[in-house]
């Protein structure tokens, strides 16, 4: 069974996670390609918000409005409860289902979010629905780990066992290195980059594209994201 997101517990472990690597090789590459792409007059569905770190980031970086979305009440609350949130809002779903009109949004994220879903068909209700509530030319962006990034050693997380190949669907541990030395792990589903062209595809985007950064100039010690990229990222276009 994968992480349970309603546990109190795991919300808290997450939020305390430093999530630098992901910042600089995730969240800032997506915020800076949304901007160039759409400007930043613009509103934003956060799917699978969690405890809002990303939506944050979006308002901190001039995003206009950003609506964050998620199955777990906790991680709701607690992206509800910051003082620092600006322009967004956060409500709870049922996997899946999103209560919007169609055509609502400029742009939509979900980061680290997939990799939680445990069936194909699940995949293709969330992309389709996202698609629905994009405006025409609306873009989706999805951030993972790396599906071929098995066993490499990051700074803050070793994404599955070294040497292993999963295969598609199949579950992963991921170990996150939390402040003070301890391990937080996770359970993952792996998911392989053809899974998500096909995915993105068949719910009806367009003009699919994958980019998978590095990092050879950070100050900080990233371990192996010097050579391996940690994430996948999806851009994708409702057009
Ligand atoms: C690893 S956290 C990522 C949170 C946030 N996107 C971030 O990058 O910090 C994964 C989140 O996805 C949510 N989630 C898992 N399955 C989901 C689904 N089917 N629909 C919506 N949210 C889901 C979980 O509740 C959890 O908050």
């Amino acid at each position: 069974m994968n992480t349970n997101w309603m546990k109190k517990e795991v919300s808290h472990l997450f939020d305390q996670y430093d999530d630098y690597l992901e910042e600089r090789l995730g969240y800032t590459p997506l915020i800076e390609n949304m901007k160039e792409s759409l400007g930043q007059d613009i509103s934003v569905l956060d799917y699978g918000c969690g405890g809002g770190k990303v939506s944050r980031r979006l308002v901190a970086k001039g995003i206009r409005k950003v609506t964050g979305v998620d199955i777990s009440q906790t991680m709701v609350d607690k992206a509800s409860s910051h003082i620092d949130r600006g322009n967004s809002s956060y409500h709870q779903i049922r996997s899946g289902v999103l209560d919007f009109s169609d055509g609502t949004f400029d742009a939509a994220i979900s980061c680290y979010v997939l990799i939680n879903v445990t069936e194909k068909s699940m995949l293709l209700n969330i992309a389709k629905e996202i698609y629905r509530t994009l405006k025409n030319n609306g873009i989706f962006y999805i951030l993972d780990t790396n599906p071929d990034s098995s066993g490499i050693k990051f700074s803050s997380f070793i994404n599955g066992e070294q040497g292993k190949q999963y295969s598609d669907g199949e579950s992963k541990p991921v170990y996150l290195n939390m402040p003070g030395g301890s391990v937080f792990k996770i359970l993952d589903t792996c998911w392989h980059k053809e899974t998500y062209y096909a995915i993105l595809n068949e719910a009806g985007f367009k003009n699919i594209e994958l980019f998978e950064h590095c990092d050879n100039e950070s100050d900080k010690d990233i371990g192996d994201a010097q050579n391996h990229p940690p994430f996948v990222m999806f851009k994708a276009i409702k057009c």
